[in-house]
């Protein structure tokens, strides 16, 4: 008895002491793996956190979280931070990804066909901006690869799908692209997201503009309420945005979401401007820029979403969030949720429960 009582006592110590140190721990793994070349430390650090939670290990690291869960969507959402597309596009690490404290986790992008992506290299950090650039181009497995991996899910937060067109298929084609994930991933997502964003397919941000952009979001609606019968569920379905647009351009895309019902939008995708990271080495590298630069940009697309879409289509905000400050001007710029992708590797995963209480604290 009084044996049981010691070993418990030592195992909440050792919970809290793990959780104390991972700070501290983040700090020193990220200056190590910053070492390595952004890809490599990418992979490496992906594969260490899925045999960690294969082993039972990752659990210890798992945050209490303080704060009120939240409805978006028809969802009910945990906390209000989630990890944005990208950094897991295969769903091969989603199950360790969420013992972090994610509300939510968005897999993807995930295009039909697997395909190799641009040639290496096509990740960089730039350190002193806290930001990166990256041209992958939509490296994945295929669909049905993120299907089997879905099919293991133990996770249990929101699961986004963020799906995209092959680079070989063409524009006019696209639609028949995002039909195929949609009906793949149907079954296994809690939302689905709609990539028309990405800086490094080339003419894909195309497809956010005029008779492109209504006709896909047409098609789209239409798939999903041809599979919410088949499935007997709705799955909510969200655009995912760039942040290089016009006032006038932002409001057109707004007007768009609300004619054709869409459940929610994200904002934003990477950006192609190089203004804020005039001196770094990597300035002249092509691809999309995400981290600290993007912050207020990001921030502004969604303000002005937010006074068209007048609280009838809720708003995800990601871009730049590097600190919990950060997280609470995107829902004070009118968002609902926010998700993290640069700030996660910068600061790491410390900053999902300081935005997601701070986010909370704003009742
Ligand atoms: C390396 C990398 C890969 C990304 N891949 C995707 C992707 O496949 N699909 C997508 O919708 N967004 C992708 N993104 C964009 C992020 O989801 C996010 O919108 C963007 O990085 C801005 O957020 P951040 O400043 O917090 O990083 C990627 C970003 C990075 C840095």
């Amino acid at each position: 008895m009084l044996n049981n009582r010691r070993a418990r006592h030592f195992f909440v110590c050792l919970r809290h002491i793990l959780k104390y140190r991972f700070c501290h721990m983040y700090a020193i793994a990220r200056n190590l793996l910053f070492c390595l070349p952004p890809e490599v430390s990418h992979d490496v650090s992906l594969d260490l956190m899925g045999a960690g939670e294969r082993l039972g290990l990752l659990k210890f690291f798992s945050p209490t979280i303080d704060c009120a869960p939240v409805e978006v969507m028809g969802l009910r959402f945990p906390n209000a931070v989630g990890l944005a597309a990208g950094l897991d596009k295969n769903g091969d690490y989603f199950n360790a990804l969420g013992q972090l404290g994610f509300g939510f986790v968005e897999i993807g992008t995930v295009t039909p066909l697997a395909q190799t992506g641009n040639p290496q290299p096509r990740l960089f950090r730039l350190k002193d901006e806290k930001a990166i650039i990256n041209r992958m181009g939509f490296n994945n497995k295929g669909v049905q690869h993120l299907v089997e991996n879905a099919k293991q899910r133990r996770y249990r937060g929101v699961l986004g799908i963020n799906i995209g067109k092959n680079k070989a298929t063409p524009e006019d084609e696209a639609l028949s692209d995002y039909e195929q994930c949609m009906d793949a991933v149907y079954p296994y997502a809690d939302y689905i997201s709609v990539n028309v964003s990405s800086p490094n397919t080339p003419g894909l941000r195309d497809l956010q503009f005029g008779e492109q952009f209504t006709s896909l979001l047409a098609g789209i609606k239409v798939k999903q309420k041809a599979l919410s019968e088949t499935h007997g569920k709705y799955v909510p379905v969200a655009v995912k945005i760039a942040p290089d647009m016009s006032d006038e351009e932002i409001q057109s895309v707004a007007q768009s979401l609300l004619d054709h019902a869409i459940d929610a939008v994200i904002a934003t995708n990477t950006t192609v401007s190089r203004e804020l990271v005039p001196n770094s080495c990597h300035r002249d590298e092509m691809g999309g820029l995400s981290g600290a630069p993007l912050v207020e940009s990001s921030t502004h697309v969604i303000s002005v979403l937010s006074e068209a879409l007048k609280g009838q289509i809720p708003i995800i905000g990601v871009g730049g969030i590097m600190s919990a400050a950060d997280a609470e001007e995107k829902i004070e710029a009118g968002a609902s949720l926010v998700q993290i992708y640069s700030g996660f590797i910068y600061e790491g995963p410390s900053l999902i429960k300081e935005a997601a209480e701070a986010i909370s604290a704003l009742g």
